[in-house]
């Protein structure tokens, strides 16, 4: 299936592991031109490395060191990034993380600090993103969300709720942007093996063999018995980003391999 990405512009938040690089991965290699973003440069670096060694000449990978919970910083990773690949006509906002924890132990700056990395980062991203989406011709917001935004876990008590509040965020941005042409799809995660995961697994149960973790966590839960790998949402993302998925708006589409009991 041709996408129609060559020479698109996307920005992934958080792109130097797990689902963020792997999106990138996959949008680099459907023709895009691509800027990253997390905190830690020396791994932003090297994960930068490794993409542009892998993808074709003439395509463009940007790697700049951005917080996603400091205003300041979002409009000049934005800027920059949006300067250096000569516009933008993606957005994925994917910066984030688990925050394990039930209501007795989460404190008040749990749920900041969750909210900050969640919800706020979607705003203040797509904010600074809108006036250059606005010049594009085919512009795309896709928000990374959880499937516990649908499915509570009261072991996962912020990412649940603040994940909800992220749906909406995406629902209704959906609508107020629709009228402008851009549309705004949200992919809600549920088990994905990625960096974040690993050091719940290390956290949690370092005696456990990892395949055994996720192998348990899987069977409670997945109806396909394991966890994802992140090529596996990547996928959709480009699809999603792309020509063909041009009158998808406003959808909330799970990636979980068919967790969660509800319609
Ligand atoms: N994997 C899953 O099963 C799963 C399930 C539900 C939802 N999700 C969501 O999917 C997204 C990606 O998750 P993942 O599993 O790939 O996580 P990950 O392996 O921990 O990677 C997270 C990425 O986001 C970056 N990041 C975190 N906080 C940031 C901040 N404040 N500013 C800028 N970058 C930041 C990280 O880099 P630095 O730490 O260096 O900044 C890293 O590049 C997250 O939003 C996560 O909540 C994942």
């Amino acid at each position: 299936m041709e996408l129609g990405l060559t020479g698109r512009r996307a920005i992934v938040t958080g792109g130097s592991k797990g689902l963020g690089k792997a999106i990138a991965a996959e949008l680099l290699a459907e023709g895009a031109a691509v800027a990253i973003c997390s905190r830690h440069a020396d791994e932003l670096e090297e994960t930068a490395a490794g993409l542009r060694a892998g993808t074709p000449d003439g395509r463009q990978l940007v790697a700049l060191p951005c917080d996603v919970t400091e205003p300041a910083q979002v409009s000049d990773f934005t800027e920059t990034a949006t300067r250096e690949l000569g516009g933008l006509d993606i957005l994925v906002n994917n910066a984030g993380g688990a925050r394990p924890g039930r209501f007795a132990t989460l404190t008040d700056a749990d749920w900041h600090d969750d909210i900050e990395v969640k919800l706020l980062s979607q705003i203040r991203c797509t904010r600074a993103a809108l006036p250059h989406l606005r010049a594009s011709a085919a512009p795309r917001v896709i928000n990374i969300n959880a499937l516990y935004a649908r499915y509570p876990d009261p072991a996962f008590l912020a990412s649940s709720v603040n994940r909800a509040s992220c749906l909406s965020l995406s629902k209704a941005l959906s609508i107020e942007l629709g009228g402008e042409g851009i549309l705004v799809n949200s992919v809600n995660i549920g088990f994905v093996e990625t960096p974040q995961w690993r050091n719940i697994h290390r956290k949690r149960a370092p005696g456990t063999p990892a395949s055994e973790f996720f192998g348990q966590l899987a069977q409670a839960e997945v109806p396909l018995g394991r966890f994802g790998q992140p090529e596996e949402v990547a996928g959709l993302v480009a699809f999603l980003a792309s020509d063909r998925a041009s009158y998808i708006a406003g959808a909330s589409i799970d990636v979980g391999g068919g967790m969660g009991k509800y319609l």
